[in-house]
């Protein structure tokens, strides 16, 4: 193949690829070729914005760590996250709704007993969180595991807490439920808080005019042998930023009371001498497709 054009490039990588064994890689990479070209075209794109394009990429490459995941803010803010989300996981009215994983999750979090305080310390405000994970007929999922793992007080991960070693983990924690599907635990109140905006993905927001910031929001993963995987979130009522979410996460069935209590005794029959929160969150679960 020689000579190529602008109107004869196209249909030669698609012809160059057409050997690719796997027929799913083939397919991929075909729509993939059809609709970079089909951008460039259509942009007219000048080699300048295509060098400031491979530059913009080359950066977001540079600043990803295994805690500082670029490319996933990259999919996050361009909305792509989200529409992999939900193509994925149609369900049956009535289950839990998914939505975004975000970058925050990581292997390994410690165990706990249910009732416990996963907040190891963290300053703010008392929050006791339980429900129940039930199956769509309204069946108790037992022993259903459930990972959380939320911001503090001032919007921040462990994992983007330096002074914190590895393994020091903070609002984050592996629980089990019990063999009525029931979950519970204390914690404190997480805020809204800006995704991470001091790299390529920030300026990109700054340059389209957007704002970084996140609603207030608690993480969930929970699995069970016979049923689809759950990532989702429970967002707060009423909090900033539910209808701008820099990474498109909110879905109105996921936005929850949290109930606010003056101080006395807190949901364990201890006495608390501050206000403090409750939520009450019940999942409800897909079967497995076999
Ligand atoms: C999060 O909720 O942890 C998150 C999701 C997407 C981008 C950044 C953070
Ligand atoms: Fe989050």
């Amino acid at each position: 193949m020689r000579n190529l054009d602008e109107h004869t490039i196209t249909q030669a990588v698609l012809t160059r690829n057409a050997n690719t064994e796997d027929a799913r890689l083939r397919e991929i990479m075909t729509s993939l070729v059809q609709h970079l070209h089909a951008f460039a075209r259509e942009t007219r794109l000048t080699e300048e914005e295509w060098e400031k394009g491979i530059e913009f990429l080359t950066a977001v490459g540079h600043i990803c760590t295994p805690t500082r995941q670029e490319f996933i803010l990259l999919s996050d803010t361009l909305g792509l996250s989200t529409l992999v989300t939900a193509q994925n996981h149609k369900k049956p009215e009535g289950c839990t709704e998914a939505t975004v994983f975000g970058p925050f999750h990581v292997q390994g979090a410690p165990q706990y007993d249910l009732g416990a305080d996963v907040s190891e310390g963290l300053p703010g405000t008392p929050w006791f969180v339980r429900g129940q994970v039930r199956d769509i007929d309204g069946n108790p999922v037992p022993n259903a595991i459930l990972e959380v793992w939320q911001a503090d007080d001032a919007g921040f991960y462990d994992v983007q807490k330096p002074e914190l070693g590895q393994g020091d983990y903070q609002g984050r924690a592996v629980l089990q439920a019990d063999g009525e599907g029931r979950y519970h635990f204390k914690t404190i109140t997480p805020e809204c808080y800006p995704i991470p905006h001091d790299g390529p993905v920030g300026n990109m927001l700054k340059a389209l005019d957007r704002h970084p910031w996140r609603p207030a929001h608690l993480h969930f993963m929970i699995t069970s042998p016979d049923h689809e995987r759950l990532v989702t979130h429970v967002f707060r009522e009423n909090g900033e930023y539910l209808d701008s979410d820099a990474v498109f996460g909110v879905r109105s069935s996921l936005i929850a009371d949290w109930v606010q209590h003056e101080p006395g005794i807190d949901p364990y029959g201890q006495p608390i001498d501050g206000p403090y929160f409750t939520l009450d969150f019940d999942f409800i679960l897909n079967p497995r497709s076999r």
